[in-house]
Order: structure tokens, then sequence, then C-alpha cells
């Protein structure tokens, strides 16, 4: 007779969002079964005695084969990224889908979805980056796309091509209002940057430290303001990704004191790093150029206080892998001798969990709780991945059981991305997740592969529950 459940995971401790308790977590046909004591029979089960059974991460902002400007490659495609991803105890990952200039965004959609296809270790669900909000794709091609479940838009304010000027973004952010899709803002002013590069360019300072002095705190403070400031005058929601400091913190609190739904995210290398790693020898500064840059102790502060206290709901990776040694990375030919050619963005996703429970939980700066709903329970509400996020009966099985005791020291060798570094070499961390299952599906055992490829499926979004129409 066929036992009732296909994997029972007995013994752990059970951390969600709100709750954390011992419980014994049943899985039948890739969902979460029940939960409790004495469940009964299972054709496996797993002993997570001493061990926490927590939600597998969902890093909502990664990016992977995303076109990176002419010679220049980025690290990491669909195999090699949810490979890392899922090593760092994530289920799923939310890439971005670049629009290209004048192209169709369901162009570019095809051409992701045939990369990832058969690829992923991990679920994947895209955003989409609008870099050309012309009539078609604002009046007909995003509606047709937020329908299809792709429920949320990335604009730029900085970046040479990429960059949308206020009434575009305003335009983006009404189509959003129509569709009920979510924005998120890239916060940085453009011509103050350009001004900045002109001019360091003019005295000869072109190293890699440049890349933080032309990207000050305030040219991303004043970027926040202006963003949440249009996102007020459509009246929609706004997500600021990737913040690095405390000004720009505080004009989120204040919109939010006004009442405006401002969601925002920070990131592992924004309370680990400073611009003084841009200043390494030998041009190795540059592995640690990313937008905006790394700031300073007490920026880092101002950043893990916001953790701490519920200002940021989201902790993504940002991970965008460049290689360092290499003509197609960060030492392409016009990277190697002038910071404005280094490619932006730098790896994490492996790492982003990691980090943030041996920082953040092992040291006592956040409950396990807050760790659950800033790397999965928040990320699936924000971004409508309506089947994930908890443990709870119903929902997918997608489980990572950690080690809270595990001592690692992060080395790239033992990463699974496709970059030759990591910003966070040497960095002793406390807590590692050792068994991730995937869908009811064990993908890692104890530190071991034993998924297949192609397990991680595209998954289509459910609205926001920022913008979703309330049920009565
Ligand atoms: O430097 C970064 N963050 N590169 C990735 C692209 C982005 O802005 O998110
Ligand atoms: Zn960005
Ligand atoms: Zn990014």
């Amino acid at each position: 007779m066929k036992a009732p459940y296909d994997l029972v995971i007995a013994g752990g401790t059970v951390a969600t969002a709100s709750d954390v308790f011992s419980a014994d977590v049943a899985i039948r046909d890739g969902r979460i079964a029940a939960l409790g004591h004495d469940l009964g029979a299972a054709a496996r089960t797993i002993d997570a005695s001493g061990l926490y059974v927590l939600p597998g991460g969902i890093d909502p902002h990664v990016h992977l084969a995303q076109p990176s400007g002419e010679g220049i490659v980025m690290a990491d495609g669909f195999e090699s990224g949810t490979l890392s991803a899922l090593f760092g105890g994530n289920t799923t990952v939310m890439p971005f889908c670049l629009q290209e200039k004048g192209r169709s965004l369901r162009e570019a959609l095809t051409a992701y979805h045939a990369l990832a296809e058969g690829n992923c270790y991990t679920d994947v669900a895209f955003h989409l980056i609008v870099s050309d909000p012309a009539p078609s794709v604002l009046g007909q091609e995003l509606p047709a796309l937020v329908a299809d479940g792709y429920t949320s838009f990335k604009v730029f304010m900085t970046y040479e091509g990429l960059r949308l000027n206020d009434a575009e973004i305003l335009g983006v952010m009404d189509t959003a209002r129509r569709t009920g899709a979510l924005v998120m803002v890239h916060c940085e002013n453009e011509d103050a940057i350009r001004y900045l590069i002109g001019r360091h360019e003019a005295a000869g300072d072109v190293a890699p430290r440049a890349h933080a002095t032309t990207r000050p705190v305030a040219a991303e403070r004043e970027a926040t303001h202006r963003a949440m400031s249009l996102a007020e005058i459509v009246d929609v929601p706004v997500v600021i990704v990737h913040v690095s400091n405390g000004p720009a913190i505080e004009e989120i609190r204040r919109a939010r004191a006004r009442g405006r739904k401002v969601v925002s995210e920070t990131c592992p290398q924004y309370v680990m790093l400073t611009a003084g790693d841009l200043e390494g020898m030998d041009w190795e500064g540059a592995k640690f150029v990313c937008s905006p840059p790394p700031r300073d102790a007490a920026a880092q502060d101002a950043c893990w206080t916001g953790i701490e206290d519920g200002t940021f709901d989201l902790f993504s990776s940002d991970h965008c892998p460049f290689r360092y040694d290499d003509p197609t990375g960060k030492l392409n030919p016009k990277g190697a001798v002038n910071f404005r050619h280094i490619p932006n963005g730098i790896p994490g996703v492996e790492t982003r969990l990691p980090i943030l429970f041996s920082e953040g939980v092992a040291k006592g700066r956040i409950d396990i709780r807050r760790f659950v709903a800033l790397t999965a329970t928040h990320p699936a509400g924000i971004y409508g991945l309506s089947t994930k996020g908890s443990i709870a009966v119903g929902l997918d099985a997608d489980i990572a059981i950690w080690d809270p005791k595990a001592e690692r020291t992060i080395r790239h060798a033992d990463l699974h991305d496709g970059s030759d570094y990591t910003p966070y070499e040497g960095v002793a961390i406390r807590g590692w997740p050792a068994t991730v299952i995937l869908g009811g599906r064990v993908m890692i055992e104890e530190g071991r592969l034993v998924g297949a490829k192609g397990a991680g499926l595209h998954r289509a979004r459910a609205l926001s529950s920022l913008t979703a129409p309330r049920p009565l």
C-alpha cells in the first residue's frame, strides 16, 4: 500500500514569519500536506533534529544571462545561477528580463524562457525591465504581460541607454496603476553622476574607487525621494530596490509617514562592504563595483537598523555576476583602464542567506522569524508568488533545512556560480543550509547535489499583495 506521504521532515524546529514551533512536516504531491506530530507513514523520512526547517529562500532580485554591453558577458546563465542559488538555500529566484530599446518585451521574454527552460535548479519568475516605454508597450504589451503573470516592472533612473526620464517613469507607473503591476525603481540621479564622471575623468581620476565617489549618497537620496514623489503623483505603491544608506532610508520612512505604500530592499553588499573595498591594489577594487556603491560604516549601521526595525521588507542579493580576471568581465580592455567601463554588479546569490543568517540571526540582530519574513514570506507576498513563502498546509513544499551551528568560511572555490571570485572571500559564517527541497523533491542533501537540472520551473505570478483587490 502506498504511504500517505511522500516525505516527512521529522523532529525539526519550524520557523515562519510569525511563529517558531516544533513539528514534523509532511509532503505529498509537491505540496505541504500536514504539520504536527506522529503524522503517520511516509515513503521517506528526513531527520531534522537540531535543525531549522524554513521556507526555501526567494531571491527577489537577481540578474542572469542579461545582455550587458558590447564584449561583456554575464558570468551566470540559468544553469549555474540557479544551482548557486539552490546551494545557498533558495528555491525560487526572480531574474530580470531586459527589454532592449526599440524591441518588444514579449520577444525578450521568449528568448529568456528559451534559455531557462530545462536548465533551472530552482523555480524562476521574471520581472520585466522597461527601457523603451513606447505607447504600444504601455498600452498593449505590458497589460497583456501582466495578465500572463509577469506582474512587476523595473525602471532605471541611471545608466545611459536604460534610464527613463520622469515623464517616462510616470507613464510606466500609470500602466502599473491600471494593471495592478508593481514598479521597482533603481534610484540614482544619472545627470549628477554624468557630471561627476566628467570631472573625475578631466582630473585623470579613473581607478575603481572613482565609481563610488561619482555615485554619492545625495544622488541616491535625491532619486529615492523623486521616485516616491512620482509614485505619489500617480498614486501607486513603489519598490525602492537596493537601498545603500541612511539618508535614503530616512526618505523612505518620511514617505511612509505620509501614508505612501513604499516597499524597500537592501542587500548583503550594503551591510558587508564599504567604498574602501573599491581601493584594492592592481585594480582589484573592480570586484566590488556595483550600483549604488557600498558606502561606509555609518551606512552599514543604518542598513542594519532598517533590517532590524522593519523599514526593509526585502533582503535580496542583486546577484549580477561578472568574472574579474577576464576580458569579457571586470577587466575588459576598457574597464581595465577606466572605472566607467567596469561592468556594474557583483555575485552573491549563494551567500545572501548564509550572510543574513550569520550576521543577523546568529549575532542576535534579528530573530529567525524576521529572517524568514525578509527572505521568503515578504518576497512571496510582494511579488505575487501565492503558493510560496511559508510553511503551511497547501503551499509548495519548498523547504530549506538549516544547520544553525554549521561553521563555514566563504571561499569562492566552494561556491557554484560562474564568476571567478566572491566579494566575501574569507568571511566566517555560522549557519548554513544543509538540505534543500524544491516542490517536494530533495535537491541538496547534506550539502551534496542530488536533484536534477530542469526541476526548477517558471512560475507565473499573481498580483502583488499591495495592488491586488482585497477579498471581502
Ligand atoms: O550594480 C548593479 N547593481 N548591477 C545590477 C543592475 C542593477 O542596477 O540592479
Ligand atoms: Zn538596479
Ligand atoms: Zn539589480
